[in-house]
């Protein structure tokens, strides 16, 4: 395997990140991974092409931005197919993958945004689903909102950083979109995926919020 460029997964966060990303393929037994987005987030990559691709699964990766895209992952392109594409609109036939994983995304967008691209997710996979939202259980949010009730802290805009598209007509107003558990349950069944499993990142610490879901 060609594979030699990829940083190492490093302790912390994003090792425990891919504890859970390999969890997902072991229980899936996936052989096709789609995963989509996978850019933006540089040293700290949690997409894990090189990773998932040295398990000796066929991996793609789609993104939007082709800048994005092809500065994390150009030198991987011989191995691992790059595709540019929308995630409302993906260029595969229906059932393509055993598995698709989103991460860092559907946080950002409004609920009609997220109901197409979970379409679009279903769509193309035969099998699976692993996504990240953001929990709102956290002691973190849970004093911000305490706060808020108190007047004691108005909250500022939240800057969204990256990418070389329009993003503005279907980001969610409040920057990112927190929800509970039995809501992000209720968003996945509507949009076909019985959940699995549920791993928080770090309970309460953490609005990282990890959900394997299969295909209904
Ligand atoms: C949404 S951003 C994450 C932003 C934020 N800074 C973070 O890391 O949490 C992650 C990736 O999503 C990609 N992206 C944005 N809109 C997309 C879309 N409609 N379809 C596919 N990828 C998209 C961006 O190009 C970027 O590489």
């Amino acid at each position: 395997m060609a594979v030699e460029r990829g940083k190492p997964v490093k302790k912390g966060k994003r090792e425990k990140i891919w504890t859970l990303v390999k969890e997902a393929l072991d229980l899936t037994q996936a052989r096709k991974v789609l995963v989509v987005p996978c850019a933006e987030s540089g040293k700290k990559s949690i997409w894990f092409l090189p990773e998932i691709y040295a398990l000796g699964a066929q991996v793609v990766g789609a993104d939007l931005s082709p800048s994005m895209l092809h500065k994390e992952w150009g030198w991987l392109a011989s191995e691992v197919p790059l595709v540019v594409c929308d995630i409302r609109s993906l260029p595969f036939k229906d059932g393509t993958f055993d598995l698709v994983m989103n991460q860092r995304f559907i946080c950002h967008f409004t609920e009609e945004f997220r109901t197409k691209a979970l379409s679009e997710m279903r769509r193309v996979t035969s099998g699976f689903l692993f996504i990240h939202y953001e929990s709102n259980l956290t002691f973190k949010y849970l004093s911000r909102k305490l706060r808020e009730k108190l007047g004691l802290r108005k909250r500022p805009p939240r800057a969204f950083h990256g990418g070389d598209f329009d993003w503005k007509s279907t980001k969610h107003p409040l920057g990112h979109v927190k929800l509970g558990n039995n809501e992000i349950k209720r968003e996945l069944k509507k949009g076909g995926f019985q959940v699995v499993k549920v791993k928080p990142l770090f309970p309460l610490l953490s609005d990282r919020w990890f959900y394997l879901a299969k295909k209904m």
